[in-house]
């Protein structure tokens, strides 16, 4: 069993990064600068947001954090976003996920000027990934795919099953991994909470995406021997023993399934770090974008 080390990896991607960087910087043009756009005090999202501004911070970027009220209307944060878009300054900015029930997502989303749209949200970028345009790639199928081709895990010609169909990795992932390019080539089942029989269907993948956001859901009974699985879910779980009153669940069973893998990411350590790191790559294309 190999284990892909999404931190390690992250790491590296972040050094290549920063050497960008100070290319650009040394040439006269200025650092990238993202910004994030963070509604309410959610524990998760907060801490997702803080690692973003903070890795960002670390490989030479500007970065800003615009925290909003949970009671903040619509229009107010339609407002903060106009602000962003038209800031000369920013090259790229986020809306962290999920937003409250009072605000409609996709109004959000479409707000969002697809020139800055480094998590790839905006259906101008969903149709550029969709046709295998040069776009935004959303980060998480983003660094996954990155994963997989630094690892050198085969996917031409290989039976992927993704799990979920969420806007964010499921949907996206299974469209990417499909494409004719590095990390693809793959024949793809996309996989969700109304497909039947879905052990028949995980036993025949040679790559496994969970990502339907249920702790340790996929088990090895549901699993071939040789599998690569990627564990896209990240749950906090109520645990007395630690410090902090949680521990972190993945998707997987990660004990039992990772001894019948040929290749598997851990939780945390996994896809969370690529994410960041993609994210960043996507923040410096929009940099390097604009000159
Ligand atoms: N919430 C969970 N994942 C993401 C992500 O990739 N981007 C944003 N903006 N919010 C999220």
């Amino acid at each position: 069993m190999i284990l892909l080390d999404g931190k390690a990896t992250s790491n590296k991607i972040k050094e290549e990064i920063a050497i960008e960087v100070q290319e650009l910087t040394k040439s006269g043009i200025r650092a990238p600068h993202l910004a994030a756009i963070l509604v309410g005090d959610n524990g998760a999202s907060l801490t997702y947001v803080n690692a973003k501004v903070k890795a960002c911070a670390k490989a030479g970027f500007e970065s800003t954090l615009v925290t909003l009220p949970l009671d903040i209307s619509e229009d107010g944060l339609l407002n903060e976003i106009e602000k962003l878009n038209t800031n000369p300054e920013i090259d790229g900015f986020i809306v962290q996920l999920p937003l409250p029930k009072h605000i409609d997502e996709q109004k959000v989303l479409m707000a969002v000027n697809p020139d800055k749209d480094v998590d790839g949200f905006h259906p101008t970028n969903v149709g550029k990934m969709a046709l295998n345009l040069p776009t935004f790639l959303p980060a998480t199928p983003f660094g996954i795919l990155e994963l997989l081709e630094r690892y050198k895990v085969e996917t031409s010609g290989k039976h992927v099953v993704v799990i979920g169909r969420s806007h964010i990795v499921g949907s996206p992932m299974s469209i990417l991994m499909s494409q004719k390019r590095a990390a693809g080539n793959a024949t793809v089942t996309i996989t969700h909470s109304r497909t039947k029989n879905l052990k028949e269907i995980t036993l025949q993948a040679d790559i496994i995406v969970a990502a339907l956001g249920i702790p340790e859901f996929l088990t090895a009974d549901m699993v071939k021997d040789g599998v690569t699985v990627i564990d896209v879910g990240i749950t906090r779980i109520e645990d007395k023993t630690k410090k902090n009153g949680f521990r972190l669940a993945g998707d997987v069973h990660f004990e039992s399934v990772s001894k019948k893998s040929n290749f598997i990411t851990p939780v945390p350590g996994g896809v969370g770090p690529m994410t960041i790191a993609m994210l960043m790559k996507n923040t410096l294309l929009a940099a390097k974008r604009r000159g």
